[in-house]
């Protein structure tokens, strides 16, 4: 155990472990993380990081179907290896640039619970195809902004999740649908949305800049 030096990765480890055990042998207090539970119990440490971790997941929604080029190797791959710790992630949730950071979070995960956990680990070339299919299939970000009423409120509402979108990718009937959408999302993972006037607003900058 002595590659586990982070106390995240101990305490990650720790506490799916038991968790694991004890609803298949119902065994008791094999937890070293859950010294003040009882059986099944978290404790109120472990109760926050599991409630921590669980706010920044992909959200719910996303079929292998909609995957783009859903019989490509890297969309199989990811519909393999993606939707084992959460939802299916879209390719779209995120820019070229910030995939790879992304991607080496998951990467340090597979490799630190393989063992313990019966993950199925992606081989070096594997995630290569990954990455490069996240990538491919990425946000589009916004490079020059249009000047308008809503610009500012825009950059820093969609901007929480993501980078920047570009407005350019949506015609102005579109927006409508995926401004909403985005607002399903806020809901789920940031716990509140947009009102009518702040989603009017956001509606009305995106129809002028996209330009269509
Ligand atoms: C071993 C479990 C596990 C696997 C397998 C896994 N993830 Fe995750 N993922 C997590 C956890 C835990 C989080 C929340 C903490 C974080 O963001 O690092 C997360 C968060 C994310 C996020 C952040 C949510 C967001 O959009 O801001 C993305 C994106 C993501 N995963 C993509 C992937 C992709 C792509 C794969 C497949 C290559 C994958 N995950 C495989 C555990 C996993
Ligand atoms: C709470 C997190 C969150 C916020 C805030 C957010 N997004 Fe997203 N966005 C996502 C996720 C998750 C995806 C990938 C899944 C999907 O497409 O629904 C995504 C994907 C996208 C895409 C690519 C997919 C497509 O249909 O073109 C665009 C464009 C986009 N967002 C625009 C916006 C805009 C505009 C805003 C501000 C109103 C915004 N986002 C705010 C989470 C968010």
């Amino acid at each position: 155990m002595s590659h586990v030096s982070s106390s995240l990765g101990r305490r990650l480890i720790s506490l799916a472990l038991p968790v694991a055990f004890m609803s298949l042998a119902g065994c008791q207090d094999s937890a070293p993380a859950s010294q003040t539970g009882g059986q099944g119990e978290l404790s109120p440490v472990d109760e926050l990081l599991l409630a921590s971790v669980k706010v920044a997941l992909p959200p719910p929604g996303v079929t292998p179907a909609d995957l783009p080029d859903p019989g490509s190797q890297g969309a199989r791959l990811v519909t393999t290896h993606c939707i084992a710790c959460h939802s299916l992630p879209s390719p779209a949730s995120h820019s070229a640039t910030d995939w790879p950071r992304y991607a080496r979070r998951m990467w340090l995960r597979l490799d630190r619970l393989q063992d313990s956990l019966n993950l199925t680990v992606p081989s070096t070339a594997e995630r290569q195809v990954m990455l490069e299919y996240l990538i491919e299939n990425s946000l589009q970000v916004a490079s020059a902004l249009p000047s308008g009423p809503g610009r500012d409120f825009f950059r820093t509402t969609c901007t929480s999740c993501h980078d920047l979108p570009d407005p350019k990718v949506h015609s102005a009937e579109d927006w409508v649908a995926v401004v909403r959408r985005m607002m399903d999302h806020m809901q789920e993972i940031q716990g509140r949305s947009l009102t009518p006037e702040q989603f009017s607003r956001i509606v009305l900058y995106l129809e002028t800049a996209s330009g269509a």
